[in-house]
């Protein structure tokens, strides 16, 4: 019996058994388990390999059920929610006692998110309990963006993949919280800063940039692929490093290198569509021949920032 495949109601009596589903997103596929169930929720971890102190998001189809979960959902959540629901979009709200702690790694506030994929919103409203989901790859490593990247490195682990294609936005949502009297953002991710702006006003920016791991799931080395990837000028590296095998990604420029080794994300300069194509480049030139990656920096707008942002993370410091 195949393991990747459409069948929701397959996926929903796994989920109910206790067991493991890769599910469609459109920002990255995740690894879901039943949020409230601990022994579900281990599985996780170690199928990830992802330490305790990091913390899941918990994933719903309505905000009527995250009320069940949270018990409080303050203005400025409500209009984030109504602005971007469902959508690539994380708040961090108080939880209730029935979130178990190994959900929010000891932590008071818990990550919710109702994500926006057909077939995935559709089993979130078939289930009665939240899912939660990291993303479908190993504790480190590039979030995936298709059932097949999910399938090259989970195939064990998981007991079903459902393949909903490949995730539309292609990063992980922006996670967003209150502190200090002030909506603010602690991920770059999958809506702009510049749009939640426009909705509540001026925001904080609370990037972790240390590898410090009481500031959970903001490590500094991150999404990395296995060869060195470098952030530089494409031309001068490609001078600097005359004899070695190179993977190039660009924004928009090609370059005088062979096309298999080339990955231009966006022809017509288009953040979304670079943001949408940024982890399966990474993947194809790390499963490749290539020694080295280089990426050049993106435009620091938009999208741009959280794909500066996953950038920096894969990178060779
Ligand atoms: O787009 C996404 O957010 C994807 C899809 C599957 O929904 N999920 C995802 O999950 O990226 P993950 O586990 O790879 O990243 C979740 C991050 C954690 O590493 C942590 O930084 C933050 O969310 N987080 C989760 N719960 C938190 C909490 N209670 N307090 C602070 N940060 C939290
Ligand atoms: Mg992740």
């Amino acid at each position: 019996m195949s393991k990747i495949g459409i069948d929701i109601e397959k996926a929903k009596q796994i989920l109910q058994a206790v067991g493991l589903v890769a599910i469609p997103t459109e920002t990255v596929y995740g690894l879901a388990a039943n949020a409230l169930d601990e022994t579900a929720v281990l599985k996780i971890f170690e199928a990830k390999n992802r330490p305790h102190f990091d913390p899941l998001i918990i994933h719903t189809n309505s905000i009527e059920k995250i009320k069940h979960y949270v018990s409080s959902f303050p203005v400025w959540a409500e209009q984030l929610a109504n602005a971007f629901w469902p959508g690539a979009l994380t708040l961090l709200l108080p939880k209730k006692d029935l979130v178990p702690d190994l959900v929010t790694s000891g932590l008071p506030q818990v990550a919710v998110r109702i994500p926006n994929h057909p077939l995935t919103l559709q089993l979130l409203s078939n289930l009665d309990f939240p899912l939660a989901a990291p993303s479908a790859n190993p504790f480190g490593y590039v979030s995936p963006t298709k059932a097949a990247h999910v399938a090259a490195q989970l195939q064990d682990k998981v007991d079903y993949i459902l393949d909903g294609g490949t995730c539309e936005v292609g990063i992980e949502s922006t996670i967003v919280g209150f502190e200090k009297d002030k909506v603010t953002v602690y991920r770059l991710g999958g809506i702009a800063i510049e749009d939640i702006e426009k909705i509540v006003g001026k925001v904080e920016i609370k990037i972790n940039q240390s590898s410090n791991p009481l500031a959970p799931g903001m490590l500094k080395s991150h999404y990395a692929p296995l060869k060195p990837l470098f952030i530089d000028d494409i031309n001068s590296f490609i001078k600097k490093n005359p004899t070695k095998k190179i993977g190039v990604i660009s924004f928009n420029t090609t370059y005088p290198i062979d096309k298999k080794y080339l990955k231009v994300l966006s022809p017509s300069s288009d953040l979304k569509e670079a943001a949408h194509n940024l982890f399966a480049a990474i993947r194809e030139l790390d499963s490749s021949d290539v020694e080295v990656i280089v990426a050049e920096k993106f435009p620091e707008t938009f999208l741009g920032k959280a794909i500066n942002d996953r950038l920096q993370r894969a990178s060779v410091k």
